[in-house]
Formats: structure tokens, sequence, C-alpha cells
């Protein structure tokens, strides 16, 4: 059971203007593997070792093989309770903006309808020099690497350490948390930016900022509310509870 002190009861009944900053911790309770903490075999190599142009340009093998690990886990798996809590908050709110750093879709799949996915997206593919996009299929079990009509290689469309953002999008998740009232941090780390600063930006703006995560991070402290738990757990209980309050405020 969650606390729900008057001050975050008065901010979610009385917000208008909503945003959302989701990371991996969202979807493990739906099977995909967080980045960082946790076992498993590609634990041994850090995101940053592996999400770069220069581990691709290096080996691309191992890179793809990353890859094409994730997205059979990613294929198998669907949208959990807190996927579906955020379907249900867009509609208690009228401007709700839902920021994903994750690639894998479930927030679509779920239902969601405003979304940014600043990262970009796992199952799409783009040419690494001229990032013309490629939808034939990848095979890499003989040793060849897919290529683009130009002639460069072929890279999975999500955004790596080092590079630029999708403009359009991130300054439209920006712009979202500039103008937010009550902002949630759910499931992420909150270490790597640009992403990392959108709650610092909506706190600054004058958010009220709500962190949900299973463990601290850099932001618990700052965040005017912190609930540690998970997020298929305490996202569904919020959402309740904010239908509740603007039940009886009708
Ligand atoms: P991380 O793997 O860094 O962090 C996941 C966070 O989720 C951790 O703080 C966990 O404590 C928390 N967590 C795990 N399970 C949870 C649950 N059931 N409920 C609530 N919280 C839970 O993932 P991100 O913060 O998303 O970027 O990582 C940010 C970026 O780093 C990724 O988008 C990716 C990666 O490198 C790129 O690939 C560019």
């Amino acid at each position: 059971m969650i606390k729900f002190p008057d001050d975050f009861k008065g901010i979610l009944k009385n917000a208008k203007k909503v945003a959302i900053l989701t990371g991996a911790g969202i979807s493990a309770e739906s099977g995909v593997p967080t980045f960082r903490g946790e076992g498993g075999i590609w634990n041994k190599f850090k995101p940053e070792e592996l999400a770069t142009v220069d581990a691709f340009m290096s080996n691309p093998k191992l890179v793809w093989e990353w890859y094409l690990w994730r997205r059979q886990i990613m294929s198998e798996v669907g949208p959990n309770p807190a996927h579906y809590a955020l379907v249900d908050m867009e509609s208690l709110y009228d401007d709700f903006s839902l920021i994903t750093q994750n690639v894998d879709g479930l927030h679509r799949m779920a239902g969601s309808k405003n979304i940014y996915e600043v990262h970009g997206n796992i199952s799409l593919n783009k040419c690494l020099d001229c990032s013309r996009p490629y939808d034939g299929e990848i095979n890499i079990d003989d040793g060849e690497l897919p290529q683009c009509q130009c002639g460069g290689k072929i890279r999975p469309d999500v955004v790596w350490f080092g590079e630029m953002l999708p403009a359009d999008i991130i300054n439209k998740a920006f712009a979202a948390s500039e103008r937010a009232e009550l902002f949630f941090s759910i499931g992420t780390s909150a270490l790597v930016h640009p992403a990392a600063s959108l709650p610092v930006t909506a706190k600054q703006n004058g958010a009220y900022l709500v962190e949900v995560n299973l463990d601290p991070t850099p932001l618990s402290d700052y965040a005017d509310y912190t609930i540690h738990g998970p997020a298929g757990e305490i996202m569904p209980e919020i959402v309740e509870k904010i239908a509740e309050l603007k039940e009886d405020s009708k």
C-alpha cells in the first residue's frame, strides 16, 4: 500500500499538465532485462561498450548479437500492468506526454498515444553511412553482415552513446517537461543524459516530481516524493487513486 500524503493527492487531483519519463525498469516485469544491475551473459559488457559507433565499427557482429538477443526477448514479451496504468492515466489528464528511453515499443503496444521514443525503436534498422531505412532480414549466422545499397553497414535504428537524439522528439520532450505541473520518473537509473535532465528541468520549472523505482537513484533525494517498489504494482495503485480523487471532486 502506497501512502498518499496531502500534497501528492492535491497535485494528482488538480494537475492539468503531466509528463512521464520511463526507463528499462518499467519493462523489467514484462521480462525485458534492464541495462544496469542484475546478472546475465551480457552483464560483463557495459551498455557504453556496446551501444556506440566505435563498438559497432570494431566488432559489428558482437553488437548485432547483443541487439538480436534483445530483439528476440522483446518479440516474446508484452506490456505489464505499469504500461497499462499509463494508458489509463493518459485518459485522466488533458495534457499528457509519455517520454520513454525504452526501445521495446511496449508503451505503444499497450495503447499509449502521446509517446516520445527518445532513444529510437529496436525493431527498425538503418544504414550507418546514409541513414536509409533497411527492412531486410538480419542474419549474422553465416558471418555476413547486412549491407545497404550504398555499401554502408546496416545498424539498429537506435540512439547510441555519443550520438544526437532525434531533435524534434527530444525538443518536444523538453517542452513537455518544462510545462508539466506533475512529472513521474519511472524505472530509470537517471544516469544517461539528456533524458536524465528531463525530471530536473521539470522540477526547476515548478513541477511536483515523483520517482518510482525499486532502488534509490541520484534523483531520489531531489524528488518531491519517492516511492520504492515495482512499477507494475505501484502505477496501477496510483492511477486508481487519481480516478477516485477526480470522481470525488465531481
Ligand atoms: P537502467 O538499466 O540503467 O536502469 C533501470 C532502473 O530501473 C534501475 O534504477 C532499477 O532500479 C529500476 N527497476 C528495475 N526493475 C524495476 C521495477 N520492476 N520497477 C521499478 N523500477 C525498476 O535503465 P535506463 O535508466 O532505462 O540507452 O537506462 C538508460 C539508458 O541507458 C537506456 O535507454 C539505454 C542505456 O544505455 C541507450 O541505449 C542509448
